[in-house]
Order: structure tokens, then C-alpha cells, then sequence
């Protein structure tokens, strides 16, 4: 028999499906995409896990499951999990930036990322990751609105570091996203050096990560 989940766990859960729930029924009311989008996608994964990962906003696959990260990129972030030691459907909870589809998948504006940035920051607030990665340039930029101008991720991917987000202090690690290395297949090397230090910070963590695959 499962031991019965503390109290202080039992709440996150509720708290957690409660929010989910809620903004499954309402959306963001004063998004502009509400016009266009089909379906809201939430998240993927285990709300109990430790690790967040963030990333831009759903495409089509996603818009028609209703579940982030389950399309082509999906299917590598993914492979990047799995080489960093984690179990994607047990060791990660997934949400994006974004909760709508924006047209043609173009990038969110700066508005569409308001509109929807305090359900995430309310999803961290709840869960509580002790480390969070963030896919991409839309997931750091948006986190930190006064980089985001001048952000070069080749710079700045595969760094590690202490964060407070919604009041919460937290580590997180900065990756590539991973339709950028379908994109460009040569930037895996370097990306699987990032998940190295993803590795790194699990097991400093105590997160045990379980051990690599030759490639990602
Ligand atoms: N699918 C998602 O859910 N998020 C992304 O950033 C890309 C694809």
C-alpha cells in the first residue's frame, strides 16, 4: 500500500488542481488569444515533482492533446531530460509561458506574456520546485523582463544559479529549447554539456539522478 501523502503535500495537491481547474474553466480573461486559440494547455507531468521545466508556449500537438510539450519538440525535451537523469513522466512537472497557441506558433509578444505570466508564477508559487529549467529565451526573457532585450542565450545557457521567482528561492538552470536543437543539430554537444550540469545539480541536491545515456 502508498504511505498517505503528508498534510503539507495533500494541500499543494489541492491547491495545485484547484488553480488547474480554475483556469481550465476561465482562461485569461483579458488575453488577446482568446480570439484564436482552440484549447488552454496547462502543464505535463507530476505536480509533486521537484523540477519545474518551462517552456514557450504550445503547438499544435499540444493545442489539440491539451498537454505541454508533446509534439516534435516535445519528443526531445524529453531525450534532454532523460540524458540530464530524469524520468519525464515521474521526476518533472512541464508547463509553459504561455498557456494558448499563439497563431502560426510565432513567438508571444510581450502582451500575450503578461497576460498569462501570473498563472505561472502561481504554479511556482504552489509547487515549490527546488529547480527549475528554462527552455529557451521566452522562459529565461520572460523571467527576467530586464535581460530580455539583450539575452544571448549561447552565453548564457548552461548556467546554474540561485533564483527567487514569486517569492519563492529556488536554483535554476538555463537551457537551450528544444526545437532549437532540432533546429540545429550541431548545438546538441554543447546542450549535452548543459545537461551535465543539470546532472551536477541533482546530485548536489540529493535529486539522484539515474545514470546517462551515451547520447542525447
Ligand atoms: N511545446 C510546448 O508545450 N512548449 C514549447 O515551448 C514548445 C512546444
Amino acid at each position: 500500500m502508498r504511505p498517505a501523502s503528508p498534510p503539507i503535500v495533500q494541500d499543494r495537491i489541492e491547491r495545485y488542481d484547484t488553480l488547474k481547474r480554475s483556469f481550465l474553466r476561465t482562461g485569461c480573461p483579458d488575453c488577446p488569444l482568446k480570439a484564436t486559440r482552440k484549447n488552454l494547455v496547462f502543464d505535463r507531468g507530476n505536480p509533486q515533482a521537484d523540477i519545474l521545466v518551462i517552456g514557450e508556449a504550445p503547438g499544435e500537438q499540444e493545442e489539440k492533446t491539451g498537454q505541454c510539450f508533446v509534439g516534435r519538440a516535445g519528443k526531445m525535451l524529453d531525450r534532454m531530460l532523460t540524458y540530464a537523469g530524469l524520468d519525464p513522466a515521474r521526476d518533472v512537472l512541464i508547463a509553459n509561458v504561455l498557456k494558448c497557441r499563439p497563431p502560426d506558433n510565432r513567438t508571444p509578444t510581450p502582451e500575450e506574456a503578461h497576460s498569462c505570466l501570473p498563472t505561472l508564477l502561481e504554479q511556482i508559487r504552489i509547487t515549490q520546485p527546488k529547480l527549475m529549467l528554462l527552455m529557451g529565451r521566452t522562459a529565461y526573457g520572460r523571467l527576467y523582463p530586464d535581460k530580455a532585450k539583450t539575452l544571448k542565450m549561447s552565453e548564457e545557457a548552461g548556467q546554474v544559479a540561485d533564483a527567487t521567482i514569486a517569492e519563492h528561492r529556488t536554483r535554476i538552470a538555463v537551457m537551450y529549447h528544444p526545437a532549437y536543437l532540432l533546429y540545429d543539430p550541431r548545438k546538441r554537444t554543447e546542450a549535452m554539456t548543459h545537461l551535465d550540469n543539470v546532472r551536477q545539480e541533482l546530485t548536489r541536491q540529493h535529486l539522484d539522478p539515474k545514470p546517462k545515456p551515451e547520447q542525447l
